[in-house]
């Protein structure tokens, strides 16, 4: 129960762009959790907008199926109807200014009519077309709903959906409009992962313990990997969203550069959102390329043709529903980059995503390097095949999902008469332990933003440092550039992704998930 912060609270939710995926799929699904654990109260509002006519009981109806599914049983069902008899819709025409003072006034008229304190915060969701977000602050702004006063400027969090631009320039200009009628603390700009639990602790395993982080630099290890594979294709008419973006836009740019902050940024000097921010957009100023020579060494993208994904035939990317058939967009890409500071200069950090790999899977493998003298190798012979077995690095991971857990692989000595070794692992599996649901990543991020708390939220700055790193690569795969490699569906990527480390005899770590 939420008794440990925020109950007794009441806050508006007002989310643009009601009638999309995102609103029932997450948004609504999240914010009935939240209420249903008591961390949003009966005078909490949430106010579909969007630009077809619809009354509240449709929209309720509608969010109903897409929630509850079919047979929810009777306790979710009667949390569902108390929740929902505080859901509204209101039609807006997010070009048109009336259509905004509409808006306030009915959103005021709905705060009376339950009680919602005049002090509190409304939360405004952007989970429209990006193209439309300068419309809606233009329109918010027109209506009066932007406090202008400083003390009162938090009344009012807008959160933002990503894609946020598709490349440094489009980012820049997305930035301005929104500044144009929004302060930076006002705006909340989300990436789910940072959202997900085993991803808020990757912080806490590393500056909540004493024993791993001084291990964590050039000098004990050899390379990080991070992986964020993913066995879908194009699934739910996805094909045409994502072949203006592609995996470096869609994936790599936000999810995977945040990770490699976390898991590479240095201790901040206190757990707030400002410092640890601060160590983050140090981290991504001292991003290179892993190669200077040409972007083609290490920046890799592939395209998944028809293969077999968990032992059933998929389709090629060109042959996926709303994709051109002669399409070149990446739905894979793999890179080699460098932090260049103190802890990190040397150090390969692989990074990597991709559709229609083996599986779904998301970790981040720090590979130590070999003990500096081999002294238990040793040759083992099965019939006339002999191999030099020796201790393997050690090497430790952080499975973000899924059977999320944290493992620590070690050599160890086989039993017997002779020093043979043997590589185990120490495992830690967060549901074994916790034997509890882990929150979904957007019940934990929209209940941040109720709070004010702007820690998980992507900070304009590192933003458009994430775009600044990645464009010489769009630029390049825009105007041809190397080629697009193919890689059969529900393989692990192109040839040429291997090749990025073997030519320094390193392997991507091949994922298993139990
Ligand atoms: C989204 C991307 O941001 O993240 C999707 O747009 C991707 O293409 C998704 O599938 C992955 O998120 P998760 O939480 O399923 O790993």
């Amino acid at each position: 129960m939420a008794s440990d912060y925020l109950t007794g609270e009441d806050t508006t939710v007002l989310i643009f762009g009601a009638s999309g995926d995102l609103t029932a799929r997450k948004l609504i699904p999240a914010l009935f959790e939240l209420s249903r654990q008591g961390f949003l109260n009966s005078k909490s509002p949430v106010i579909g907008v969007a630009r077809r006519e619809k009354t509240d009981e449709q929209f309720r109806s509608e969010l109903r199926a897409s929630v509850l599914g079919e047979s929810p049983d009777a306790e979710t069902e009667a949390a569902w109807e108390q929740f929902a008899s505080r859901v509204f819709y209101r039609r807006v025409d997010l070009g048109v200014e009336a259509d905004y003072v509409a808006l306030e006034k009915s959103t005021r008229e709905i705060e009376t009519q339950l009680g919602t304190s005049a002090d509190r915060p409304r939360v405004v969701y952007l989970a429209t077309a990006p193209s439309l977000f300068d419309d809606a602050v233009r329109g918010l702004d027109a209506a009066g709903m932007i406090p202008k006063e400083r003390q009162k400027s938090d009344r009012l969090r807008v959160v933002v959906e990503k894609p946020f631009g598709t490349d440094l320039a489009s980012a820049e200009v997305l930035n301005e409009q929104l500044n144009n009628c929004l302060t930076e603390d006002q705006i909340y700009r989300i990436d789910h992962y940072l959202g997900k639990e085993t991803v808020q602790n990757i912080l806490l395993f590393r500056f909540g313990n004493a024993i791993f982080e001084p291990l964590l630099n050039r000098n004990h290890v050899d390379n990080i990997q991070i992986t964020v594979a993913e066995s879908i294709g194009m699934e739910g008419g996805r094909g045409g969203y994502y072949d203006t973006s592609g995996a470096l836009r869609d994936v790599l740019q936000n999810h995977v550069l945040q990770l490699l902050c976390l898991i590479g940024m240095d201790p901040p000097a206190l757990f707030q959102a400002r410092e640890i921010r601060d160590e983050k957009m140090k981290l991504l100023q001292a991003l290179r390329p892993g190669n200077s020579e040409s972007i083609d060494r290490w920046a890799i993208r592939g395209q998944y043709g028809e293969g077999l994904v968990n032992k059933q035939p998929a389709c090629a990317y060109r042959e996926e529903d709303r994709v051109p058939d002669k399409s070149n967009r990446e739905t894979y890409v793999a890179m080699h980059v460098e932090i260049d500071n103190w802890r990190w200069a040397g150090v390969p950090f692989y990074l990597r995503t991709g559709k229609r790999l083996p599986q779904r899977v998301t970790e981040i493998a720090i590979q130590f390097k070999s003990p500096p003298l081999n002294l238990f190798s040793t040759v083992e012979c099965d019939g006339d095949l002999c191999n030099l077995v020796e201790a393997r690095p050690n090497q430790l991971v952080l499975r973000i999902q899924p059977n999320e857990a944290i493992f620590l692989r070690f050599s160890t000595k086989r039993p017997g008469m002779q020093y043979q070794v043997e590589p185990v692992a120490m495992d830690f599996e967060y549901e074994d332990h916790f034997k509890t649901h882990l929150p979904g990543a957007y019940e934990r991020l929209l209940l941040d933003v109720i709070r004010g708390d702007s820690t998980l939220f992507t900070r304009s700055d590192e933003l458009l440092s994430a775009w600044k790193f990645v464009d010489p690569v769009l630029d390049r795969w825009e105007s041809g550039g190397a080629g697009l490699e193919l890689y059969p569906a529900g393989t692990w990527g192109p040839a040429a992704a291997d090749r990025l480390l073997s030519e320094t005899g390193r392997r991507w770590r091949e994922p298993t998930v139990d």
